[in-house]
């Protein structure tokens, strides 16, 4: 991705509001506790309305408790949570305007898509015409349109996964909470529903906050990420942000591949970090954002895609091939330099070359720009 794409680390962005926009869901201070355990951990949040805005992170984070409490199935120990500006404490979910899909369809088996997909307006006692003509719609916005009659036994995973969002969209929610709601399919059709999804989730306009630890969907979906760790938020941000410019080494780490550096800050120039690690390797880093000092440890990380074979740029170092793995349209080589330490970098296979082979000694070259300092 482009430098010029990336907007600087935004210090605002994470805790500021953008004034501009309606806030659909805020979360200010939410903490939940079971017993001394804390699931969520002080979340201050706002999502607004019309986005598409991803809670990441790794099983256990407290990605499902955040959505359930949004949805009114459980309460904050601390903090509150406003959806389209009221304040919901204490409202139950069926009178919340959201709604929620699951990640085990939740699809009543012994009815029909059409009953499926009406299930909820009957209970709101919509009826007669209003009821077919909003089950049509609904139906025709996931495209199972002459698939109403048809029992959840005789449709596809991706198509249950359909009615189900279906159900969720037919009573016009003001926001849709998913929670990997893409999880029990195959590969190829996650990632057709994933498109899909977007694509939806772009003509109704309707806000998604969408639950996933799968960093690629995440990328892939939303317009804003929370990477969220332990029950704490690390850093909220767009996806080219999150990727080029990641906060902390948990987010470099978590959102694709890095190679992190570890070392003493040796000197400090403008804008311009020189950091040695303990075998001796200097690493040249541009300092954007975070504040260090001569003589303090730091992180440096580099994504693989921007080290490349040759010995020109502001870094360069001799390494090893140690083990080179072909994945189509790039190849992972995996290289260690003289000091011991693994540096991992991708080359496009867009040209016929000479590629170094396993146990050759060659130089590697990345730029100072390309480099980054990581908080924490
Ligand atoms: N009712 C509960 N009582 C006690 N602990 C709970 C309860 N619900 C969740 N937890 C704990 O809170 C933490 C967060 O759980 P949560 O379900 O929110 O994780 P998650 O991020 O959705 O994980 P996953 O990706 O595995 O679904 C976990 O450690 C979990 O064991
Ligand atoms: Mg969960």
């Amino acid at each position: 991705m482009e430098e010029r794409h990336i907007k600087e680390r935004p210090e605002v962005g994470d805790a500021g509001r953008d004034v501009e926009r309606s806030v659909a869901v805020e979360l200010s201070g939410v903490t939940k506790r079971f017993g001394e355990f804390v699931a969520v951990d002080d979340l201050t949040l706002d999502i607004y309305e019309g986005e598409f805005f991803s809670l990441l992170g790794p099983s256990g984070c407290g990605k499902t408790t955040t959505l359930r409490m949004i949805a009114g199935f459980e309460e904050p120990t601390e903090g509150g949570i406003s959806v389209d500006g009221d304040p919901v404490r204490g409202v139950p979910p069926y009178r919340r305007p959201v709604n929620t899909v699951f990640q085990s369809y939740a699809i009543f088996p012994h009815l029909n898509v059409f009953d499926n997909v009406a299930f909820g307006l009957r209970r709101a006692g919509v009826k007669g015409e209003e009821l077919q003509r909003r089950v049509t719609d609904a139906c025709e916005m996931v495209q199972l349109s002459g698939f109403e009659k048809r029992k959840p036994s005789m449709l596809s995973g991706g198509q249950q996964q359909r009615v189900a969002l279906a159900r969720a969209l037919v009573n016009r929610p003001k926001v849709l909470l998913l929670d990997e709601p893409l999880g029990a399919l195959d590969l190829k059709l996650r990632k057709e529903m994933q498109l899909y999804l977007k694509n939806l989730q772009h003509e109704v306009g309707i806000t998604f906050i969408y639950v996933t630890h799968d960093q690629e969907e995440a990328l892939t979906m939303s317009d804003r990420i929370a990477v969220i760790n332990e029950g704490k938020v690390q850093q909220v941000a767009d996806p080219p942000t999150l990727y080029e410019l990641p906060k902390n080494r948990f987010v470099a780490d978590f959102i694709g591949q890095t190679n992190v550096f570890s070392g003493t800050v040796e000197s400090v120039r403008e804008g311009h970090v020189t950091l040695r690690t303990s075998s001796g390797e200097k690493v040249e880093v541009t300092a954007r954002g975070v504040e260090v000092e001569v003589g303090q440890e730091a992180h440096a990380a580099v994504r693989p895609e921007k080290i490349r074979f040759g010995s020109e740029g502001d870094n360069v170092s001799s390494t090893t091939i140690r083990q080179i793995v072909y994945l189509g349209v790039s190849t992972q080589y995996i290289t260690e330099l003289s000091g011991g330490e693994r540096l991992v970098l991708y080359q496009q296979n867009s040209r016929e070359e000479d590629n170094p082979e396993v146990g050759e000694e060659v130089p590697v070259a990345w730029d100072a720009r390309n480099c980054l300092i990581l908080g924490g």
